[in-house]
């Protein structure tokens, strides 16, 4: 029984590779090439396989860390025989080339550096961490592209591993030696490139890291093709075909993306699934997840959907095609309703309740308070009646007067009552709001929303008097309709839409009398109201109305 410590083995170059996935836990017991962790460069998704069987005492790393070769992953109690095992590979891994032999290999392309002229330089496949005969299912380049050192030249596949395989130098394609659907080995021909000056070199050109094999791995001949920088040259255990763990985000193994793609798409919080591959057999690309990200923006700048919603946007259509048409500019304040309206109705959980308050006896006494009305130089209409009881209904049922705090975790409850009321201008939907409602006299009110009301429609209204309403009334009363459901007016949680009184016949126990009855609706913000507090809020302004003493209470 040994407690060792695994670490990271050779990445092919690559440093500081993000752990997406952790695939074990302290306490389980493993196998050996069972994986431990998934790995992802921007050029490789990769799995780590344990050496050995045993335990998992303690992890080393976790999701989002970075790692390099060498770096500690876990370490792992085996038994003895896995112990000697162990021992037996160790030996083999650590014949590594010689000291003299990396030099070597280092100063090869200094060589050729020296020369400064152009030259061509086959680009092999490099070691495919023992797999053979690999598909390939992407060419990234055609003859006359500059390509740039580590630029995709194309991409492979096997059962086990997508991988991107990098231009060992910058250059221009002279030949591709491949198509898509070919089967490639290690050391076959990739394409030809023309490299210039300093980083022109050979077919042997040789990168230092390409030297040392990976862990796990029998020594091999220095002289191997250049690996791919980021590609592990590690066993055919490793690349379990793409990210696991962020499924969620890059669409998961259904999702025909390379590592790259996969590292874009989490990295831009992308879901593959909502997207449509443009690359051969349905592979998706980078520039389906650039043009996806394009679009979104473009969506959310033009308000057709909200932010990050998923919600697909509506079509542009021609409409030119079926008739004359006429481009009208939008005022600023209709593109405001627009964006507000948007935002609530896709971030608030409406609900809406209808009832009908008979207004029989408000609508006799203020008909009878016309000529005192027209002495005080205001018009009596049935709003201020409506924004008296509104204002009685929220102290009777103060869960409606709050907003839902930013924290997610409180609720903001206002102990005051201010009043938006909706205004229908030529320049489009203002709501000014009437501070102190409950404080208030009818006159007063009157007055006061009358005044409001040819401010917002002759443009005058400031943005005060537009903000820290509690509630808001929309009255479409004047104009006509039997109910309709107002969306609420984020961050107030409740509005109540008037529709128009008409007399109506009412059972009042023994006969049908004509009653003057006003459709009235309250959409509320179910995360913050419940259906019985609306009951009570609404059954107690609907009695207000009916009997405006109630008021004097
Ligand atoms: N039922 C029947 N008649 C009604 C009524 C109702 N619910 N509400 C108002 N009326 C009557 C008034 O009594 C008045 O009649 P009168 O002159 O015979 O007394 C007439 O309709 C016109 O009233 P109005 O001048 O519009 O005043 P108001 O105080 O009722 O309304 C506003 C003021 C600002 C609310 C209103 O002018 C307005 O702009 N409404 C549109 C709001 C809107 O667009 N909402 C939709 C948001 S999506």
């Amino acid at each position: 029984m040994a407690i060792e410590i695994i670490p990271v083995p050779d990445l092919g170059g690559a440093d500081k590779v993000d752990v997406i996935e952790v695939c074990v836990e302290p306490g389980q017991v493993i196998e050996a090439e069972q994986s431990l962790v998934v790995l992802e460069s921007d050029k490789a998704s990769m799995e780590i396989p344990s050496p050995k069987g045993g335990k998992v005492v303690s992890l080393k790393v976790k999701e989002g860390d970075a790692l390099s070769e060498g770096d500690a992953i876990l370490e792992l109690e085996i038994d003895g025989d896995d112990a000697e095992a162990t021992s037996e590979s160790e030996a083999k891994t650590e014949e590594k080339p010689t000291e003299a032999e990396q030099e070597t290999v280092a100063e090869e392309p200094a060589e050729a550096a020296d020369s400064g002229a152009s030259s061509e330089q086959l680009v092999p496949v490099p070691d495919l961490g023992g797999s053979d005969s690999v598909e390939c299912i992407e060419v990234c380049v055609a003859v006359g592209d500059e390509v740039g050192e580590g630029d995709s030249l194309v991409v492979l596949e096997s059962d086990k591993a997508s991988m991107e395989i990098p231009s060992p130098s910058a250059g221009k394609v002279l030949e591709i030696k491949l198509k898509e659907g070919d089967k490639v080995s290690e050391g076959d021909a990739l394409v030809l490139l023309e490299v210039a000056g300093a980083s022109a070199s050979s077919e042997t050109k040789k990168e230092p890291q390409a030297t040392a094999p990976a862990a796990g791995e029998a020594s091999e001949t220095p002289q191997k093709a250049p690996e791919p920088k980021s590609q592990p040259a590690a066993k055919e255990s490793l690349p379990a075909a793409q990210t696991q763990s962020a499924d969620e985000v890059t669409g998961g193994a259904s999702v025909y993306a390379g590592p790259s793609v996969r590292k874009l798409a989490r990295q831009l919080g992308v879901d593959l699934n909502k997207l449509k591959p443009s690359g051969p057999r349905g592979r998706f690309t980078n520039d389906d997840v650039r043009s996806y990200v394009k679009q979104v923006l473009e969506d959310v700048g033009s308000g057709r959907v909200s932010s990050g919603s998923g919600i697909p946007a509506i079509p542009e259509v021609d409409f030119a095609q079926f008739g004359d048409i006429e481009m009208v500019k939008m005022s600023k304040i209709a593109k405001l309703t627009r964006d507000n309206m948007c935002r609530s109705w896709l971030n608030v959980p409406h609900v809406t309740q209808f009832d009908d308050a008979d207004i029989t006896e408000l609508e006799d006494f203020r008909k009878s308070m016309k000529a005192e009305a027209e002495k005080r130089g205001v018009k009596l209409t049935p709003l201020p009646f409506l924004l008296k009881a509104a204002a009685a209904a929220l102290e009777a049922e103060p869960s409606f007067n709050v907003s839902l705090h930013a924290d997610g975790e409180h609720v903001v409850k206002k102990n005051y009552i201010h009043i938006g009321v909706a205004v229908d201008t030529p320049m489009g939907l203002m709501v000014p709001v009437i501070r102190d409602v409950d404080k208030k006299g009818l006159w007063e009110l009157a007055a006061e929303s009358a005044e409001l009301a040819a401010k917002a429609r002759a443009g005058k209204l400031m943005p005060r008097d537009m903000q820290g309403g509690c509630f808001t009334i929309s009255s479409l009363g004047s104009i006509g309709g039997n109910g309709f459901t107002p969306i609420v007016n984020a961050p107030e949680v409740a509005i109540m839409g008037v529709s128009k009184a008409q007399v109506k016949p009412v059972w009042n126990g023994s006969e049908f009398v004509p009653r003057n009855m006003l459709p009235l609706s309250v959409s509320y913000d179910h995360r913050a109201i419940n259906g019985a507090d609306c009951g009570r809020f609404f059954t107690y302004m609907v009695s207000v109305l009916s009997d405006i003493r109630k008021l004097l209470l």
